[in-house]
């Protein structure tokens, strides 16, 4: 039983069974390459409406010391995905590098962890992206009715209409396997870069410096019964449940950790990296550094210019412009995170349904969805069902509900991704590795300390949701996938595979 828990597929194998093996050889990719390309995934919701939030409830002008947390976590644990990334020559996710160097279960925790990751931050991303929208009719005189602008602030009924859509939408996109060209992608990246420093040096004319009193807002109790809204931390110590002071900057740090989800993605590069010992830190750390200097730079400006108080939870960045009287300055925002915020919306589908494609080819899901579209030749049943079911949870649920679960989801992939690390350096010394993380074991310690203390600081109903979804993963690979595997029939090489040639290109 042991051993088939921890059976893995062979390197070969995973190469013929992975996405575009003649693309994980092209040793392309410069450092400057990665760092656009992570700039482009990373920077979205997380940035243009967390911080208000966070702001708002939990750090007021202290959010940007919660953006510098969030980022130093990033940076232990993308210095430990780079060595998993690039321990195995395969291109592809988490998930793929584990079946093949870990084994199938935890591969199907990553996987199942990674489903969650990608889709809910879809979610997310297509609930910030409607704030915008709105922002921009509102602009035009336009106002949605209450019902149909989503759970936050909604009483009784809400839906994000906007949000659902732009799911569908996107889903659409995916089936018929139109993708974004790289020139389209890069001027997307630019529009997003150029909003980002349009706040920064606009929004520091109207900065006032009462705002920033107090910087770290004295702790406040938390409302009797909200004991399950409090981060865990506060409970397990018996501490009493507050919002503020030093412990909401950690608060707000779990939640606006969001904002750095994406970089992972880079690290999956690694096969396609000219010089990646050298060039994959330099993208990752480049990147994270990039991003953190942007998100401290808009949330000091952003706290400066509205008491944090008073802070919009749906698009702050544009709205904090609206207050201070400069409407055109917030429809030009409004439009460039719109831009920006739908391309994030659509590299977080397509990793999401590329992942479930990939568990179910590998016969841990049901085989029915690694079926590909006979014309657009794309994984079209994965994405259909994924889609819909992310475009109703999109206009249902809260964006920080929905944001804390897709945290506590990734920030527990960066724990099982450390101690891997630290396993294979000891059980597989050689496999090749194009990265070496520094000072192990030292690094993936911390990394992994580093993110249990965030996950610490979620709230105690996001460990539980949590906990459940992990149960029902569970129960889906002890029911189905354990038997189904195609490992475990020792098919696999012989069927031969459906590369991601064959799929969206
Ligand atoms: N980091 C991305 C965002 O903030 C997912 O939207």
């Amino acid at each position: 039983m042991a051993h088939s828990l921890f059976r893995t597929k062979n390197v070969e194998q995973s190469i013929s069974d992975t996405e575009e093996p003649e693309h994980a050889l092209k040793k392309s990719l410069s450092a400057l390459d990665l760092t656009v390309f992570g700039v482009g995934v990373v920077i979205g919701t997380g940035i243009f409406v967390l911080t208000g939030q966070v702001a708002r409830e939990n750090a007021g002008p202290a959010v940007s010391l919660a953006f510098v947390v969030a980022g130093v976590v990033c940076a232990l644990a993308a210095l430990c995905y780079a060595e998993f990334a690039s321990s195995v020559p395969v291109a592809g996710s988490a998930y793929t590098f584990s079946y093949a160097s870990l084994g199938e279960l935890p591969a199907w925790i990553i996987g199942w962890d990674l489903v969650l990751e990608l889709a809910l931050g879809t979610a997310v991303v297509a609930v910030g992206w409607s704030g915008y929208i709105r922002s921009l009719l509102e602009n035009a005189g336009w106002h949605l009715p209450a019902a149909l602008s989503g759970r936050d602030g909604a009483e009784g009924f809400g839906f994000d209409v906007f949000a659902a859509g732009l799911v569908l939408v996107i889903t659409a996109v995916l089936v018929v396997g139109m993708k974004l060209s790289a020139r389209v992608t890069s001027i997307v990246v630019a529009v997003k870069v150029a909003v980002v420093l349009i706040v920064i040096v606009a929004g520091a004319f109207f900065v006032k410096a009462d705002h920033y009193d107090p910087f770290v807002p004295p702790s406040e109790p938390q409302e009797a019964g909200g004991s399950l809204t409090a981060p865990l931390v506060q409970l397990l110590f018996g501490w009493a449940p507050s919002n503020f002071g030093v412990m909401g900057v950690f608060t707000a740090a779990s939640v606006v950790f969001f904002a750095f989800i994406g970089f992972d993605i880079v690290a999956t590069a690694a096969e396609e990296t000219r010089n990646p010992q050298r060039d994959l830190p330099r993208g990752i750390l480049g990147s994270l550094a990039i991003c953190t200097v942007l998100y401290v730079a808009v949330s000091i400006v952003v706290t400066g210019m509205q008491k944090y108080s008073e802070l919009s939870v749906e698009a702050p960045l544009a709205d904090a412009f609206k207050a201070t009287g400069h409407p055109f300055f917030a429809g030009v925002i409004s439009f460039g995170a719109a831009v920006g915020l739908t391309t994030v919306c659509m590299i977080l589908l397509l990793g999401q349904t590329r992942v479930f494609f990939a568990m179910s080819r590998d016969g841990l899901l049901p085989r029915f969805f690694s079926h590909v579209h006979p014309k657009y030749r794309t994984p079209h049943r994965p994405t259909v069902l994924l889609g819909v079911v992310i475009a109703v949870v999109a206009g249902f649920t809260s964006l920080s509900e929905l944001a804390e679960l897709v945290n506590i989801g990734t920030l527990f992939a960066f724990v099982v991704v450390a101690v891997s690390v630290v396993i294979l350096r000891r059980t597989r010394p050689d496999l090749p590795r194009a990265f070496r993380t520094p000072l192990v074991p030292l690094v993936p310690a911390l990394s992994v300390l580093a993110s249990l203390w965030l996950m610490l600081n979620l709230p105690a109903e996001t460990w539980l949701r949590f906990a459940i979804w992990m149960a029902i993963g569970f129960a889906v690979y002890f029911l189905y996938g354990r038997k189904h595997s195609r490992l475990a029939h020792g098919r696999a090489a012989a069927e031969g595979s459906t590369t991601r040639s064959d799929l969206t290109k």
